[in-house]
């Protein structure tokens, strides 16, 4: 692989840092890194390959000579900047909402549609946590048995919400064990001891932008728009990992057994349904991990051909970082 300068922007937040240490981890061929920030964050330094490095202010920052920017700094930064390093020759592989459903912008999980990454024009989308986990596993039962329909209800922790969420995770949990009141700042609930179904704002059908990013971004990436896509999304007191209960109804029979056949042998997935051994999927266990862990997979009685999974991922590494950094990883091969 080619050696190439990288910019992370939005290095400080929680998917950032991530972005960061799994490009370390994986050995991704830098010549050169920027961790890149807002005006907020001038003079801070992270770590990266056992040196300290200074963060960059966005505003006052080049892409000339920039290859591939990992970027994470939230949607409206994004829809501001990314014009102009695409125009500074960098290619950026976005974690934001910003571009995902644009038309000329590919949206990319390696593991379903590769091949979109060749025709982007300076802009590659990263899906939404949720969803990457989900057609991770769903992709290779597509393939099988075509899915007609998902139902999916996420659990999701509260980093995904960012740093700040967190942080309040841990705050809320401290002060309700204290007897101290109980502040919420960075979530639009209290999240200790809660759980909540509103992920993103609320849009006029009644769905969350969150719910409605699971519908329309799977339809993209599996390039199927027939699939009916239906999603509950809810925060829970979790700090990484989502989990989801997805129920899928197929064309073709797929058993249980077989299922498990093909999602032991799909990429990026590791199966995890001992029942006997109490071996299912958890968020503590999937913290820290690359894989998409699949279990608890079961026929659906109540339909001809249907089966029901529980999924589970590190939303920060699959769910986020190692998705761009494995999409940064074609683009220099
Ligand atoms: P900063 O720490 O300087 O605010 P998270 O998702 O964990 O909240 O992180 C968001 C990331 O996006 C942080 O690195 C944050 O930097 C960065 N960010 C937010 N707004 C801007 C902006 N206007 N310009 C550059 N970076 C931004």
């Amino acid at each position: 692989m080619r050696q190439v300068n990288v910019a992370v922007v939005g290095a400080t937040g929680a998917v950032g840092r991530e972005m960061t240490r799994t490009v370390e981890q994986r050995k991704f061929p830098v010549s050169k890194l920027y961790l890149v920030a807002s005006e907020r964050s001038r003079g801070k330094r992270l770590p990266f390959s056992g040196e300290e490095m200074e963060v960059q202010v966005l505003d006052e920052f080049s892409f000339k000579g920039i290859d591939i920017v990992l970027s994470s700094p939230g949607a409206s930064t994004s829809r501001e900047y990314v014009p102009r390093a695409v125009k500074e020759g960098a290619v950026v592989v976005d974690n934001t909402s910003a571009f995902r459903m644009d038309a000329e912008v590919p949206l990319v999980v390696p593991e379903a549609n590769a091949h979109a990454i060749a025709r982007h024009k300076g802009i590659i989308a990263n899906p939404n946590c949720s969803t990457i986990q989900m057609i991770v596993a769903l992709k290779p039962l597509h393939d099988e048995a075509r899915i007609k329909r998902i139902v999916v209800s996420t659990y999701q922790a509260a980093s995904g919400a960012g740093a700040k969420a967190s942080a309040e995770l841990r705050e809320q949990t401290a002060d309700a064990l204290a007897g101290k009141p109980i502040i919420v700042e960075a979530l639009p609930d209290r999240i200790a001891f809660n759980v909540f179904p509103h992920i993103d704002v609320f849009l006029e059908n009644g769905y969350t932008k969150e719910e409605m990013k699971m519908v329309d971004e799977t339809r993209k990436i599996l390039e199927d728009e027939r699939i009916a896509v239906t999603a509950t999304c809810v925060r829970v007191p979790v700090d990484i990992g989502h989990s989801e209960a997805i129920n899928i109804e197929t064309e073709r029979k797929l058993t249980p057994g077989r299922a498990r056949e093909l999602l032991a042998a799909a990429p990026g997935i590791a199966v995890l349904d001992d029942l006997e051994k109490n071996e299912y999927p958890l968020p503590i266990n999937a913290a820290g991990r690359d894989e998409v862990f699949v279990g608890r997979i079961r026929e659906d009685e109540s339909i001809a051909n249907g089966l029901n999974l529980w999924v589970v991922a590190d939303n920060l590494r699959k769910g986020a970082a190692l998705n761009a950094v494995q999409i940064a990883e074609h683009l220099v091969r």
